[in-house]
């Protein structure tokens, strides 16, 4: 999970715009960085362990100019961040430059071989064979993309990598289970790990395939495939705004990203529901899509697998027989083949191997995936694509690409429950009124929260406990995510009912307990839960809506959200644990768009 970026043009220089899309790629990783440039005899590189702004000075006072290169942002995976580590890495000669994302599993094997071959190495990386490779084969005669293409013959792993070589105007690439675009654009073409890397140079982009070799020339680009077939790759042209991957005048992403969910929500539900007519048009899945399944598979990673623990109870709601599993687990051990069980992949990026493993392993008649990322690595493996709709999301904490999932998810549910149970659900009028509703009922949450004062007023504690039920449960893991995820303190979530079996031993008046409170069914226990850990001195603020029981006195604060249907609840009161998390970690003053040791896309 590191961001690949490059430019190949003529003329101007490319530094610039490296650096501008390795700015806009950092949310990969952050630990190092450099780039390479190809000045027409040689290949100048720089790189520096920290963040890209530590690059940025080194250039200023010492660097290499060019009309093509390449560059790269690190999330370490062999060796610690340092300069030697970071990329690109380069062969004996300095002649050929490197960036990698992925894993090479054979490295060690080549290094073993390339060593004993006089081949000299210098860092701990697994990506410094790639250049080696390839300068052996240029050796050996080969031309450069032959080089190139016989280095790639012989890695084994998960890559998207990209290579400059002295004296030539072109740029080498390939993609295996990593992400890589290319961009086309009117003076120069660009390559990214994501469309943002050259968003504000062309909205003109290709999707490479598994297998695909490209060389990329000022001029365009050829593609050919993993049989060396020469292949079409079509451009298309995206409609991001080149806006939505600034801060927008916000201090982080992570705040553009909340106050953005309003917009996003609408984006996800506006057109596939008609509430009026209680209709549902899913683009791709018309009534009767579903007919034959009998049970749903939901499998993700971290928030993502909370927005599937939340979808879980949305079908069990609608008489759908539906599991959440952790992909990790599930693409260990996947449940045995059934007729009928439709495998639900979720993820933000589209990107995680774990998720991708999971789908890889599914024994389903069907697959699908919910995403953000148009052309994403998941679009690929699955039968069927939802997007999402959210738009780009830079912060590593996912925020709204949450909120987006549960309600493309609670469409979907509703439209699984039609086609198995022929039926709608019985409210679900009102769902789908709420629905529509809830881009509005987010925006009053945002703007009256009163999450700051309540982050504030809670500084000094041990742990931070969220407890909740149903979709309330998925809303307390994902606030303690959240939460631990930024702020760095202590975070767990528990369901309500489960503290007594345990956890309530960890409860004491250093330890607010943030309860979360559906609107419905389950309020009652729920109350009687915080009543026990107010007994044994535990503060507690709770996040409900008008629906709840009658707090009274039983808590020490209430972060209201609107009253709505109960399968939408928990998407406001998400929303106000997003903000305190928020708040708590400016307070202590982290990184708050890129904490410690994360990265937003985990591809290894
Ligand atoms: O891109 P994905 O949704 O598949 O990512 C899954 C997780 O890595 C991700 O949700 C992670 O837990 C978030 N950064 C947490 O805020």
């Amino acid at each position: 999970m590191c961001g690949i970026v490059a430019r190949i043009g003529e003329g101007d220089d490319a530094v610039d715009e490296l650096l501008a899309g390795l700015t806009n790629l950092e949310y990969r990783g952050y630990d190092s960085a450099g780039i390479a440039v190809q000045n027409g005899c040689g290949v100048g590189v720089r790189k520096r362990a920290g963040g890209i702004d530590d690059l940025r000075n080194a250039l200023a006072t010492d660097g290499p100019s060019g009309s093509v290169g390449i560059g790269h942002t690190r999330w370490s995976t062999h060796g610690p961040p340092t300069d030697a580590n970071a990329h690109p890495h380069t062969d004996c000669d300095g002649d050929v430059a490197v960036v990698h994302n992925g894993i090479i599993e054979n490295y060690d094997e080549l290094r073993r071989t390339l060593s004993k071959a006089g081949h000299a190495f210098e860092s701990d990386t697994d990506t410094e064979v790639i250049p080696h490779l390839i300068e052996s084969a240029l050796a050996d005669g080969a031309s450069p993309a032959a080089a190139f293409r016989a280095a790639v013959d012989r890695i084994e792993g998960s890559y998207a990598v990209a290579a400059v070589i002295g004296g030539r105007e072109a740029v080498y690439a390939a993609r295996n289970d990593s992400p890589l675009v290319v961009g086309e654009g009117e003076s120069a073409q660009y390559l990214g790990s994501d469309v943002p890397a050259f968003l504000e140079f062309t909205e003109r982009v290709a999707y490479l395939e598994d297998g695909d070799v490209v060389r990329v020339t000022p001029g365009g680009f050829t593609v050919t495939d993993a049989d060396g077939e020469r292949v079409q790759r079509t451009t298309e042209t995206v409609d991001w705004d080149p806006q939505d991957t600034g801060k927008g005048g916000y201090d982080h992403y992570m705040l553009k990203e909340i106050n953005e969910q309003p917009t996003a929500l609408g984006r996800s539900v506006s057109g596939r529901t008609d509430p009026d007519a209680g209709a549902i048009d899913l683009d791709g899945f018309p009534p009767g899509t579903f007919e034959g399944i009998e049970r749903v598979h939901l499998v993700a990673m971290g928030t993502s697998y909370h927005a599937a623990m939340y979808a879980e109870s949305l079908l069990a709601r609608r008489d759908v027989p539906a599991r959440a599993f952790m992909a990790s687990e599930y693409a260990m051990s996947p449940p045995p083949e059934e007729d009928g069980t439709l495998v639900i992949a979720i993820s933000q990026s589209g990107e995680t191997a774990d998720t991708i493993g999971a789908v890889r392993a599914a024994r389903a008649e069907r697959t699908m995936v919910v995403t953000n990322v148009v052309g994403s690595s998941l679009t690929r493996e699955c039968d069927d694509t939802l997007l999402v709709r959210a738009g780009p999301e830079i912060g590593v904490a996912a925020t709204k690409s949450f909120s987006s999932q549960v309600a493309t998810l609670s469409l979907l549910a509703e439209r699984i429950r039609r086609d198995v149970v022929g039926s709608p659900s019985p409210d679900s009028r009102a769902f789908l009124s709420a629905l529509s509703d809830l881009p509005d009922h987010v925006r009053r949450v945002v703007e009256g929260t009163a999450a700051e004062e309540v982050a504030d007023a809670f500084t000094d504690s041990e742990a931070y406990f969220f407890i909740g039920r149903g979709p309330g449960h998925a809303v307390a893991l994902e606030g303690a995510l959240k939460f631990k995820e930024i702020t760095y303190e202590h975070a767990e979530g528990f369901t309500a009912a489960e503290l007594k079996h345990g956890p309530l031993a960890l409860v004491t008046e250093d330890t607010p307990v943030f309860a979360v409170f559906n609107g419905s069914e389950g309020d009652t226990e729920t109350l009687g839960n915080v009543k026990e850990i107010r007994a044994r001195g535990g503060p507690v603020i709770a996040v409900a809506s008008g629906d709840a029981p009658d707090l009274g006195d039983a808590v020490d604060r209430v972060l209201p959200v609107p009253a709505t249907h109960p399968d939408l609840v928990g998407v406001l009161a998400n929303v106000q644990l997003q903000l305190v998390a928020y708040h708590a970690a400016k307070r202590r003053g982290r990184s708050i768009d890129k904490p410690r040791n994360l990265a937003k896309s985990v591809t290894v």
